[in-house]
């Protein structure tokens, strides 16, 4: 069962905001904080709100850990690769530890929800003073002031299926851009996925608080919601709501911004949902839309509830309604006892497609899942020359798929100095494409439109008109 954290578990909590303020600001010089997240955006949101409840103990923050009062790595378990990677940055901050004993080393996020990682940490990681897990989030502040205070190791890791905390503060890390979950955790356990064990069962934000948290974000400046789910399409069922009714309320808000959305599932992208899309003007024209594979017979194995003639039905809705929407989506290549044959299916169907980017990823075993147990034959030399015949024919396809925009005027939200060019602007078209302009730098935060000049394969430029 969901818990929803209590009023008065978040006053308790900032209570031991309060106190860790008043400790920190006794000392000499206000403390800094060294925060690293890894993994998907769901995990940058709540690095926001570590950011956000340490700003309010009174801390700074540095780019590196060195030096640093207090280090939290917020950690992704999604595929093998990224475990390392935590594991490799952890292990460097050994030297840290030798050279500045007092600091606090913290690791929470996804991966310490997992017993066998928890284990490791304690045996092979002596210097992390601090693990909590995702459901543990908002209890960061009496857990930062038990190590300020008695300094003794501590594992927190609740069981359970999940919490919802509201009232948490937020350090956002880009003034225009609001990330807002809508939702957490997941409930359809695709058969070589983690996320649902280390995040627990699917639960919903009440459309209110939702609608309280885009109001106050887009009055303070964002120009950017991004709603956050696992599958934000079954949101709300257990509200008696649903996602389409979300985008129009949210659509509603006063002023000009822009909505994205991640993740979207295909069983649940209904022709209801797309009708949505199309009526609300301020939704991207951009759908990430995760196949993961062409053959239906591994997309049964994989547990994803739809065929590839599903998948290529709801492409085609999309293209009816909203042509020029962009389309994008994740794929794996090597999933257990997918044959030559499967693989075939992927390309042809990326090919029938034309998405304008893909993410690819070799199948990575994740221990407790389904996929983990099932045979595997195919040999990872194999896996890997697919992987890169994968890129080549996406590499095809992006090839000109950009020049349909040039002599289009699109408006485009303006967010920063060019990427290449600091005498450029940079913003995103409505289907979230990079587009740079000559223009004054007061522009950034506002729409403008721009006449696309030239498609490069990543990006355009463009003028002002
Ligand atoms: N909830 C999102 C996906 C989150 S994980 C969704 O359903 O779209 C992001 C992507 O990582 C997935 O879409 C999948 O392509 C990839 N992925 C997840 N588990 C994986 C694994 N075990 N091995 C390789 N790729 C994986
Ligand atoms: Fe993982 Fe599937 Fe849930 Fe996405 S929908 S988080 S891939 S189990
Ligand atoms: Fe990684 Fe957890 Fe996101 S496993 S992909 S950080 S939900």
């Amino acid at each position: 069962m969901t818990v929803n954290i209590t009023a008065e578990e978040t006053a308790k909590q900032r209570g031991f905001i309060k106190k860790c303020a008043e400790m920190n600001a006794r000392r000499e010089a206000p403390p800094t904080a060294h925060v690293h997240t890894f993994g998907c955006q769901q995990n940058v949101s709540d690095g926001e709100k570590i950011k956000g409840m340490l700003a309010e103990m009174g801390c700074g923050f540095s780019e590196t850990p060195e030096g640093a009062d207090i280090i939290i790595f917020n950690t992704c378990a999604v595929r093998g690769n990224a475990e390392d990677r935590v594991f490799g940055n952890l292990g460097a901050l050994k030297h840290e530890k030798r050279r500045n004993p007092d600091v606090v080393i913290g690791v929470c996020g996804c991966m310490v929800q997992q017993e066998h990682i928890v284990d490791k940490i304690k045996r092979s990681f002596p210097h992390v003073d601090l693990v909590f897990g995702t459901n543990a989030l908002h209890t960061l502040p009496e857990l930062v002031y038990r190590q300020l205070t008695e300094r003794k190791r501590e594992f927190y890791v609740p069981r359970g299926d999940g919490v919802i905390a509201e009232g948490l503060p937020v350090l956002r890390e880009n003034a225009l851009k609001a990330s807002i979950p809508i939702m957490y955790g997941c409930n359809n356990f695709c058969t070589y996925c983690i996320v649902p064990y280390v995040r627990g069962r699917e639960r919903s934000r009440k459309t209110e608080d939702i609608l309280a948290e885009a109001e106050a974000a887009v009055q303070g400046g964002a120009r950017e919601l991004l709603l956050l789910g696992q599958n934000v399409n079954s949101y709300g069922k257990e509200l008696g709501t649903d996602f389409p009714s979300l985008l129009r309320a949210i659509n509603d808000i006063d002023g000009e911004f822009r909505i994205c959305y991640m993740s979207s599932h295909p069983k649940d992208a209904t022709r209801e949902l797309i009708d949505a899309i199309a009526e609300c003007e301020k939704v991207t024209r951009h759908f990430h839309l995760p196949v993961q594979s062409g053959s239906s017979r591994v997309l049964g194995l994989m547990n994803r509830h739809y065929s590839r003639e599903d998948y290529l039905k709801i492409v085609g809705y999309i293209r009816e309604r909203i042509p020029g929407a962009a389309l994008t989506s994740d794929i794996i290549v090597g999933f257990p006892g997918e044959t030559r044959e499967d693989f075939e299916e992927t390309l042809s169907l990326i090919r029938e497609v034309r998405f304008d980017s893909l993410y690819t990823f070799i199948y990575s075993p994740r221990k407790g899942t389904r996929a983990a147990e099932m045979p595997d034959p195919v040999t990872a030399e194999e896996k890997g020359e697919w992987f890169r015949e994968l890129l080549d024919v996406q590499s095809e396809i992006g090839r000109g798929l950009y020049e349909k925009y040039v002599g289009q005027t699109l408006r485009v939200l303006c967010e920063g100095e060019g990427r290449t060019d600091p005498n450029l602007l940079t913003g995103k078209t409505p289907q979230d494409v990079i587009v740079d302009f000559d223009g004054d730098k007061s522009l950034i935060g506002r729409f403008v439109d721009v006449k696309i000049e030239r498609a490069y394969q990543w990006a355009l430029t463009g003028r002002i008109v």
